[in-house]
C-alpha cells in the first residue's frame, strides 16, 4: 500500500516536471483605479496558452498568505495603487521572494505599496508622475531580452511615460527600453534623479527585494499598459508575454526546477490535486481550492511519503 502511494506521489511528481507554470495577478486598489485591469486581465490569460502558464487573478489581500503564494510560480502585480497590502500579507510576500518566487510589475504597479523598502527594490524604484497620455516613442536599448525581442528599436505607442523618484539600475536593473524625451511632451517638474537613458522597462536577475542569503528569483517591470488598446496590440502583448516567460525561466521555481521551494509542482485537474479537491467539495477558484485541498492531502500522505516524494525530486 505504501509503495503504491509512493509509486503515485513519483509519476504525479514526474508528470509535474514538464507541467504548467501558474501565475498569480494581483490587481487591488487602493488609489487610482485602472479602467484596462479586466482587458488586461484576459489578455494575459489568453496570452499564457501559448507559453504554458496559466493565470490566476485576484485582488483578495487575504490571499497572500505563504501557503497560498508558493503555490505560484510567479507574482504579477497589475496596476496596483496604494497600499494594498496589510502586514502579515507583505510578510507573506517578502517570504515568498526569499524562496525565490518571481515578480513582474506592470504599468501602476511601481505606485503602490510605496513606503515598503523591499517591495520598491523588487520592482527597482517608484512612480513619481506622469505628463498626459500621448504619442511617443519608446527606444529598444541595452541587451538582447525576450520581453523587447519582437518590437522595432523605435517602438510608437499611446501611453503614460512614467518617470520615477530613482534610477533602478543603481539597485542592479538592467533597462531595456527607453522613453525618447523628444518624441513627447512632459511639462512637469523633475524632483529626482531617474538615471538616462530614460528608464520605462526593466529586469532584474535576481529581484532585490528578497534578503540576502535568500534563493533570489527574478523581476521584470514595465511601466507601459495604460489603456484597453494596449491590451490588445500584439507588439505590446509580446513585450508583455516575453517579460513573463523570461521572469520564469530563472529556473528558481518548482514548475523548472525539483528542488525549488515555491511554485506549481502539480497538475490542477488530474493526479494528486484532483482526487482531493473531490473530497473537499467544489472548486471556488483556482488559486484558493489549491491551498485548500492540499494541506489535507499531504497530511493522509504522510512524513513517509513526503520523504518519497522529496527523494523523487533527484530523478
Ligand atoms: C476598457 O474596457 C473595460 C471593459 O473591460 C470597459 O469597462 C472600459 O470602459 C474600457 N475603457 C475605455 C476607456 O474604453
Ligand atoms: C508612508 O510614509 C509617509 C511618510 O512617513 C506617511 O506620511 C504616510 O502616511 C505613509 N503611508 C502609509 C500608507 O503608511
Ligand atoms: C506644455 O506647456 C506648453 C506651454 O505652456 C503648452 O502649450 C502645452 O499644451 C503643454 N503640453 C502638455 C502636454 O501639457
Ligand atoms: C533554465 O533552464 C532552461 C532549460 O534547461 C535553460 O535553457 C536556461 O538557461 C535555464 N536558466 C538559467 C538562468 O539557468
Ligand atoms: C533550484 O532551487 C533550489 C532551492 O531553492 C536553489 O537552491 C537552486 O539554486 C535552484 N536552481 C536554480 C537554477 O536556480
Amino acid at each position: 500500500m505504501l509503495s503504491f502511494i509512493v509509486l503515485c506521489g513519483c509519476i504525479a511528481y514526474a508528470v509535474a516536471q514538464s507541467t504548467t507554470a501558474r501565475i498569480l495577478i494581483y490587481s487591488a486598489t487602493a488609489g487610482f483605479r485602472h479602467d484596462s485591469i479586466p482587458t488586461a486581465i484576459e489578455a494575459l490569460k489568453q496570452g499564457g496558452n501559448p507559453i504554458n502558464v496559466q493565470f490566476d487573478a485576484t485582488e483578495d489581500h487575504s490571499q497572500f498568505t505563504t501557503a497560498i503564494l508558493s503555490q505560484y510560480d510567479a507574482l504579477l502585480f497589475l496596476s496596483t495603487t496604494g497600499e494594498v497590502l496589510d502586514d502579515p500579507g507583505k510578510a507573506a510576500f517578502r517570504t515568498y521572494l526569499n524562496m525565490g518566487g518571481n515578480f513582474i510589475g506592470v504599468h501602476a504597479a511601481s505606485d503602490c505599496l510605496r513606503n515598503t523598502s523591499s517591495y520598491r527594490s523588487e520592482l527597482g524604484t517608484l512612480f513619481d508622475y506622469h505628463p498626459p497620455l500621448q504619442n511617443a516613442i519608446v527606444n529598444v536599448v541595452g541587451p538582447s531580452h525576450p520581453s523587447t525581442r519582437k518590437l522595432p528599436a523605435a517602438w510608437k505607442v499611446q501611453d503614460e511615460m512614467y518617470n520615477f523618484i530613482s534610477d533602478p539600475r543603481a539597485i542592479g536593473a538592467t533597462v531595456i527600453l527607453s522613453a525618447d524625451e523628444s518624441s513627447y511632451v512632459d511639462n512637469g517638474t523633475r524632483k529626482f534623479d531617474q538615471g538616462t537613458p530614460h528608464p520605462t522597462a526593466w529586469f532584474q536577475e535576481r529581484g532585490a527585494g528578497a534578503e540576502a542569503g535568500g534563493t533570489k528569483g527574478r523581476s521584470f517591470y514595465t511601466s507601459l499598459g495604460h489603456l484597453n488598446e494596449t491590451w490588445k496590440d500584439d507588439l505590446f502583448m509580446s513585450h508583455i508575454i516575453g517579460g513573463v516567460s523570461w521572469a520564469l525561466q530563472g529556473n528558481t521555481t518548482r514548475a523548472f526546477n525539483a528542488s525549488a521551494l515555491v511554485g506549481n509542482s502539480q497538475q490542477s485537474t488530474t493526479s494528486r490535486v484532483g482526487a482531493a479537491s473531490t473530497a473537499a467539495g467544489p472548486r471556488e477558484s483556482a488559486h484558493t481550492s489549491r491551498s485548500v485541498v492540499s494541506r489535507p492531502a499531504w497530511l493522509l500522505l504522510g512524513m513517509g511519503v513526503l520523504q518519497n516524494l522529496f527523494l523523487c525530486n533527484d530523478i
